[in-house]
This record gives C-alpha cells, structure tokens and sequence, in this order.
C-alpha cells in the first residue's frame, strides 16, 4: 500500500466526515437546534380551534394578564386544534422561525406526549399545562404543572367506593382513555359501562341511552367543555345516576345549565383563592378563572421569573423548578426530581346554581380516618398484646393519617381527653397539653374548642391558631368524632382554614 493510497484513503474519510457533518448541521437546523434561540420569546400552543375552545381562550385571557408586566417579552400564540397531529404541526411552525422561542407552553395530555420528544430534540424548554396523563421519555426536560391523574385518582375513588354501579363517559382521547382504564382498574366489578365518545361531538343521547339500559348509581363523566350539554341530555333521558367529574369538568357553562348539573361533585385542585390574579381576572374578564386560567397564568409568570434570574437553557430552566417548593396563583406547589407538580386537591359541587368546596368531604375524610385507626388497632393489638395503660405511638397514627391527609387542605390532630396532643400533623406539638402549655395560652379560642371537646365525643366549631409551618396565625374551622382504644376514649380532629379552599 503506496503513501497516496493512504492519503487518498484519508481524504475519502475527511469528505465522509464532511458529508455527515453538513448533513447533522442540516437536520440541526431543520428542527431548530441549532438555531440561535429568541431568549425573550415563549411560544404557547393551545386547542383554539377544539371543542376545548373555552379553555384555550381562558388560558390566554390569563397568559395575557401576566404579559401586562413584562413587555419585553413576546409571547407567539399557536392552534393545535384538536389533536396531537395539529400541535405537531403548531410547534413545527414554531421552528421554523429565524429564531425560535426558548420556551413552549403546551396544553392537554395528548399534546404534552407528542411534543415532549420534539422539544427535547430541538432544545427548546418545554412547560407543560392542563395534561394530566402524560408520559415522559427525555429526563430533565419537560416540566409539568398539572398533578398526574393517577394522584387525582386516589382522591375520586375515596368518593366512588360508596357505589355499586358504575358507569364511565369519557372523552376518546388520552386523557379520557387514561382516566377510564384506571377507575377500572380499582372498580372492576363495579363498572357497568364505559362508552367514549367524541369530545367534537354535540349529540350523546344515543351513548346516554346505552348508560341509562344498565341503570348507573353513578355516572363519571371524564369530560371538559361539554360536561353541561352531557349532563343536560342525560337528564331529560331519565339518567338519576350521582355525576361525578374531575378538573377539566368545571366550566361556565355547567353553572347556566344548572338545572340539570346541580349535584355534580368533582375533584378540583386547591389554589390560592385570595390571589391577586383572581380578582383581576373577573375584573378584566367579568367572569371568575377556573383551575385552566389559574395554572396558565403560574406557568408563564415562573418561566418569565426564571429567565430573568438568567436561567435560559433548558437544563438551567429545568433546575430552577426539579426539587423546588414555590408559592404563587396555584398556592404552595412542589415540583419533583422529574419535573411534575405536587399540590393539594379537594372535593367540589354544584350547589343552587355555584361551584362551592363540598361539605361532605371533612366528615367523610374524619370517618375514613378513625374507623381505620380503630381497626388497625384492634389488628395490631390481638399481635402485640399491648397493656392498657400504654398510649399508641405517634408513628401508628402517622402512618394511617398521613395517607388521609396527603394532598388535602386539611390538618388532623388527636387529643386525650385531659387535653394532652398524641398525634398531630405538625409534630412539634405532640406531646404539649392544651389546658396547661404557655404556647397555647394565646389562642383563648382554641383553648375553649378544646374544652368542649374533652365533654363532647362529636362536633364542630372554629378557633384560631397558628398554621402548620406555625408561622402565620388563621382561623380553622374543625370537625372532632371520638376513637375508643384499651376502652379509653380519644378526640380526633379535622382542621382547614377557613375560607382558603
Ligand atoms: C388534560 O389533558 O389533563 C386536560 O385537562 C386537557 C383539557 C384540554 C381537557
């Protein structure tokens, strides 16, 4: 093998390279990688032209609000219409701009699952709003400001266990697809039907017609934008089945519609009702936000606050929220190590004609509570032949409490009946009594609901204390039944604050 064979050989690998250096550089560029990114530009694609036109106009209404303070940045709005193919086609368009935005916000499950890959093949921070179901394949991209339905779910089904025949209506999509295949996961037997329809639709009579044959006690409608049109046909049906719905069921138009969606009670996420962004929603809007326009708004206005901290790649972004606690329109939310937000949800009803916290949920959770730690007890007592005289251990009632509490706005507490805390979920305070620690002392309201409740086994009242980092002082409204263990009776008692959900 002569020298020029070897140089010959070289330059047919350097042209080699060459080619596929052009040709990476080429694709780079198709799908914008390597495109210098707009680092004041956040592209928002939203279902404008959908049966979900409502929300994306919320969620724009609320976009809009924030943008008001920061007019050096641009916002570009795109349609993903209905489906994942159209918000495929919305941030295609996004990329092929000179410069592309630093930042998406995408909305519905469908669309966080196809765009997450492409977000993360073009480098491009992905913020992912209203999705639910959403499945991740690129780590340390994506953030996500929705709870994952399988949480949401934990809560629905504390509510579903009391019916015997269930009927699913859900939208054919991934959120309604997911949501059905989990309620029927824990309900098998109890689901009698489970029909999906099209959410572009506005005739369900035939479907409903189906649902009322197998005669429902309950109906979940896993539904948004047309929960009131489905509540309304199944009703002039002769469908009495109780609606149950989750988040995306609360819009405007079930309020108009409320001779027939009264009574429906749905899983809603807490937010920070006293936020300013509210009022100046209605005010702007003439019409309250829902969880859509609420979460649009926490979204941007942390990304605008992130990046001008100079947080502008996507891993920087992405830092800024993985393992952090922050407090704005959606409350006090935590984001994981993968990106997805934790925050409390609770129990909502349509009630003469209005969205209100539903009240059966304090009495509901307080009873789950204490029949489970009665039965635990008598379980663990027959195992270890605990003596009489021995007090449970804090740990025993955490175990039990902690899963109630978990992702509700509420607090529980247990008392002796001489006033002593055994179990709280503020740990500092197990152990002090209310009748004779000095903390106590300053919070005569307290003291005094404590008393009725050494006499009383049940009830209800309202006092002020302090919150549960014991920071700030609210006012709590409480609910107390009593558990008897070893024949000795203790209080047991629910907390909220009091106008805050
Ligand atoms: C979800 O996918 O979780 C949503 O709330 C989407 C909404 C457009 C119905």
């Amino acid at each position: 093998m002569g020298p020029e064979f070897i140089i010959g050989g070289c330059m047919k690998n350097f042209s080699k390279i060459l080619i596929c250096m052009v040709l990476v550089l080429l694709i780079g560029i198709l799908n914008g990688a390597e495109k210098p990114k707009n680092d004041k530009m956040i592209g928002v694609i939203l279902p404008f032209s959908s049966a979900f036109a409502g929300i994306a106009n919320e969620q724009k209404e609320a976009i809009e609000l924030v943008m008001q303070n920061y007019p050096d940045y641009d916002v570009i709005f795109k349609d993903s219409k209905s489906d994942a193919a159209g918000a495929v086609v919305a941030f295609q368009e996004l990329l092929a701009l000179e410069n592309p935005p630093f930042a998406v916000i995408s909305c519905a499950s469908w669309v966080a699952t196809a765009l997450h890959p492409l977000a993360a093949e073009a480098d491009i921070f992905h913020m992912v709003i209203a999705s639910a179901n959403f499945s991740r394949t690129v780590p340390r991209h994506t953030v996500r400001f929705t709870l994952d339905a399988s949480q949401e779910e934990r809560q629905l089904a504390n509510y579903l266990n009391k019916f015997q025949r269930i009927a699913i209506y859900n939208m054919n999509n991934s959120y309604g697809n997911g949501w059905k295949k989990t309620i029927e996961t824990n309900f098998k037997d109890k689901i009698v039907k489970a029909i999906a329809y099209n959410p572009q639709h506005k005739d369900f009579k035939n479907d409903l017609l189906e649902i009322k044959n197998v005669k429902p006690d309950a109906l979940v409608m896993l539904s948004a934008g047309n929960g009131a049109l489905i509540a309304k046909q199944a009703r002039q049906l002769g469908i009495t089945a109780q609606f149950v719905g989750t988040r995306p069921i609360e819009r405007p138009e079930l309020l108009v519609e409320a001779e027939f969606t009264n009574g429906l009670v749905f899983t809603y996420p807490t937010y920070d009702v006293n936020h300013p962004m509210i009022t100046l929603f209605a005010k702007t809007y003439e019409t309250a936000p829902t969880i859509f326009g609420v979460e649009a708004y926490a979204s941007i206005k942390s990304l605008i606050i992130a990046s001008n901290q100079g947080n502008l790649s996507t891993s920087d972004l992405f830092d800024w929220y993985a393992g952090k606690t922050f407090t704005g329109a959606l409350g006090e939310i935590y984001f994981d190590e993968t990106g997805d937000a934790h925050y409390p949800y609770m129990y909502k009803e349509i009630s003469d004609g209005e969205f209100i916290t539903a009240p059966f949920q304090f009495e509901m959770l307080l009873n789950d509570a204490k029949q489970e730690i009665e039965k635990t007890f008598k379980q663990t007592d027959q195992n270890e032949q605990q003596s009489t005289e021995e007090l449970p251990d804090p740990s025993f009632f955490e175990k039990i409490i902690s899963r109630k509490v978990t992702n509700f706005p509420i607090e529980m507490w247990i008392m002796k009946k001489d006033g002593t805390i055994i179990y709280d979920d503020n740990k500092s305070e197990i152990g002090l009594n209310i009748f004779s620690n000095e903390i106590y002392a300053a919070y005569p309201s307290l003291v005094k609901v404590a008393r009725t409740m050494s006499s009383a086994n049940n009830g209800n009242g309202e006092y002020t204390f302090l919150d549960v980092k014991m920071k700030e002082n609210v006012t709590k409204e409480i609910i107390w039944a009593t558990i008897v263990l070893h024949d000795i009776e203790y209080r047991l008692a629910l907390t909220h604050i009091k106008n805050n959900i």
